[in-house]
């Protein structure tokens, strides 16, 4: 009966490759805690960073019915992976706001960036897929350089909990030593894992402000709700979170508590 339910009044869907993106959806609970979640991680898939933009993109199409199939007013694609790939594709085949993690990224950097050089991090398939550069200059123009690296190993430190200490912070300085050395003064943390490395990251890079985009995806969000129309009504209490998976439902309440404070509802899903 969800199409009975006053369009403001549905969840926002958000999803990602798996546990990573709670890091967009923890931002998206405090800029907009009224709000409810339902939230998908393919964690039967993950990850996304390796493969392909024809597999990406079904995987996105799939996930994409099923939230559509659960009532969501909007789709927040959180995984910077399949925001570099599906965006696009996924804007023009459905009718309701996609919002993806890029252009928010882009246009938080390019409001803190002095020198105009800009280093985007993220996975091997969001640093081939050239998608940074592409929105940095549609949206910013040819006065900004934009340099990148991808950094594989993030992903696993993180889901294994070393965000920190002796090895986390050498293999941090290897993948960013060569940034260093092109004197960006702004970092894009282009993947739902590297806002858990912020703190080792920081250190590495002395100087250099981090896009953390989870907080900028969370008011672009906001923005656009607004403008549709779509902010759930003031006197609403605390929206529920709940968390659909395609593999592991336990694995995936252990690893949330990293990134998340409050405890989820996590639920095993079949796409079709
Ligand atoms: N969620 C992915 C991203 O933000 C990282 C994990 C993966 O490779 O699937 O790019």
């Amino acid at each position: 009966m969800w199409h009975m339910i006053q369009l403001n009044k549905r969840p926002i869907g958000v999803f990602d490759s798996g546990v990573g993106g709670l890091t967009v959806a923890r931002s998206l609970r405090k800029a907009l805690p009224r709000e409810k979640i339902i939230y998908f991680g393919d964690t039967a898939r993950v990850p996304y960073g390796n493969k392909s933009k024809s597999t990406i993109d079904r995987f996105s199409r799939e996930i994409m019915d099923f939230l559509v199939e659960k009532g969501v007013k909007a789709v927040v694609i959180a995984c910077n992976t399949a925001s570099s790939f599906s965006l696009p594709f996924l804007r023009n085949n459905y009718e309701l706001p996609v919002i993806g993690v890029i252009s928010p990224g882009i246009k938080k950097a390019i409001s803190l960036t002095k020198s105009g050089r800009i280093g985007i991090i993220g996975t091997e398939a969001t640093v081939n897929s050239g998608a940074y550069h592409r929105v940095l200059k549609r949206t910013g123009g040819k006065q900004y350089r934009m340099f990148s690296a991808s950094c594989p190993l993030f992903v696993p430190l993180v889901e294994n909990r070393m965000t920190s200490g002796e090895i986390t912070l050498r293999v941090v300085e290897k993948y960013l030593t060569p940034l260093k050395q092109k004197r960006i003064d702004t970092l894009i943390l282009g993947c739902t894992h590297y806002p858990m490395l912020k703190k080792v990251i920081s250190e590495c890079m002395k100087g250099v402000k981090l896009v953390d985009s989870s907080e900028a995806v969370a008011e672009e969000v906001r923005d656009v709700l607004a403008s549709e129309d779509l902010i759930v009504p003031r006197n609403h209490k605390t929206g529920k979170m709940t968390c659909y998976v395609s593999d592991a439902p336990d694995n995936f309440k252990k690893i949330s508590g990293l990134f998340l404070k409050e405890k989820v509802d996590v639920k095993k899903a079949v796409l079709r």
